[in-house]
């Protein structure tokens, strides 16, 4: 079996693992967070989105946050802009600074693109065609996120032939790279398999990540499975934050944590420094009064107190 020898790890704590909490975690921390990350050796970071406050009022300092983060060379900041009013914000305040990247999100399943954006999976598509051709005229990364390519809250299964639909749909307005995203983490490495075949029908190999939530902890076998089928970029979230308001019951994110641990055990390059990560996975729990959801942060943090 050839696995790929270096993997692309797209950070999204900062976004996708703080969005969901219910206590206002402060632009400073955000911003300190992102530093830590990029120190670690990070080098794609989702920032934040730029979305309705009144949906996600966590994500409200969206622009003062992207303003405090200090660029580092070499480090690729994303956001997410699910409409063109998102996308001019992301663009537009003289302090914002922009994006490397930004991510148009859609699902494969009709119940919850209502639920998560208020439109059907074609209206979501029309939203997206200007954003995306505005972002290209920039020369601004498009990425796409498609949710709930496994299981919906509301619908139960979903067939790999909707993966593939909105997959052909997102290609059609030019987007670039394609996330597909277990939103609920049920999920189980034949079935994940499937959705990025699908995935896999429309995009290149080089251009479809993982992104995977571990609400039944099966996010680790997930993207060892992806890494057979040789997909190589996967979205992971420091000490396993993460959920999607708009699903209910799903946990986390697979912890960056726990993806590095795995991959370094196996020889596979990343680039970042386990230690500094656990650090700034220390640094949000600390904040958020939580003990990580990272089992290889907690080991390896065990082990350093011993
Ligand atoms: P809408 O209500 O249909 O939008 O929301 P609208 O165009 O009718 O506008 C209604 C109001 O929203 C107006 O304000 C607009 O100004 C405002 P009002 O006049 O009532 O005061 N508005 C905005 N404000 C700020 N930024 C914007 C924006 N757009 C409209 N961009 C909308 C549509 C998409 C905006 C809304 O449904 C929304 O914000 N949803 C948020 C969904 C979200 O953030 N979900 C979590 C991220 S996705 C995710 O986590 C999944 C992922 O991780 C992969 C996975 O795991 O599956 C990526
Ligand atoms: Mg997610």
């Amino acid at each position: 079996m050839t696995l790929p020898t270096k993997v692309k790890l797209v950070e999204v704590g900062p976004r996708d693992g703080l969005q969901n909490e219910k206590q206002q975690v402060p632009a400073s921390v955000k911003v300190e967070l992102v530093h830590r990350l990029q120190d670690a050796g990070l080098t794609e970071i989702e920032v934040t989105s730029f979305v309705s406050p009144k949906w996600v009022p966590q994500m409200a300092d969206n622009a003062t946050v992207m303003a405090g983060v200090k660029r580092k060379s070499g480090v690729r900041y994303s956001v997410l802009t699910p409409n063109m009013q998102g996308f001019e914000a992301a663009i537009t305040a003289p302090s914002v600074q922009w994006p490397d990247e930004i991510v148009v999100f859609a699902a494969a399943s009709e119940a919850f693109s209502q639920r998560n954006i208020n439109c059907s999976i074609a209206e979501s598509i029309e939203r997206f065609r200007p954003v995306v051709a505005a972002a290209l005229a920039k020369n601004i990364q498009v990425r796409g996120a498609i949710s709930c390519t496994v299981g919906c809250p509301y619908e139960g299964d979903i067939a790999p032939k909707s993966v593939a639909l909105v997959a052909r749909l997102m290609k059609d307005i030019g987007v670039q790279h394609i996330g597909v995203a277990d939103t609920i983490g049920v999920g189980t490495p034949l079935k994940v398999q499937h959705a990025l075949e699908a995935a896999l029908s429309v995009y290149d190999i080089n251009s479809v990540s993982g992104h995977f939530h571990d609400t039944y902890g099966q996010a680790v076998a997930n993207t060892l499975r992806s890494l057979e089928v040789g997909i190589w970029q996967f979205d992971t979230s420091i000490a396993g934050l993460g959920g999607c308001p708009y699903a209910k019951g799903a946990t986390g994110n697979v912890a960056t944590e726990d993806v590095v641990y795995m991959l370094h055990g196996m020889g596979i390059e990343t680039g970042i420094d386990l230690d500094r990560l656990i650090d700034a996975g220390q640094f949000i729990s600390d904040f958020l009064q939580r003990p990580t959801n990272s089992r290889a942060a907690k080991a390896l943090f065990n082990k350093r107190m011993a």
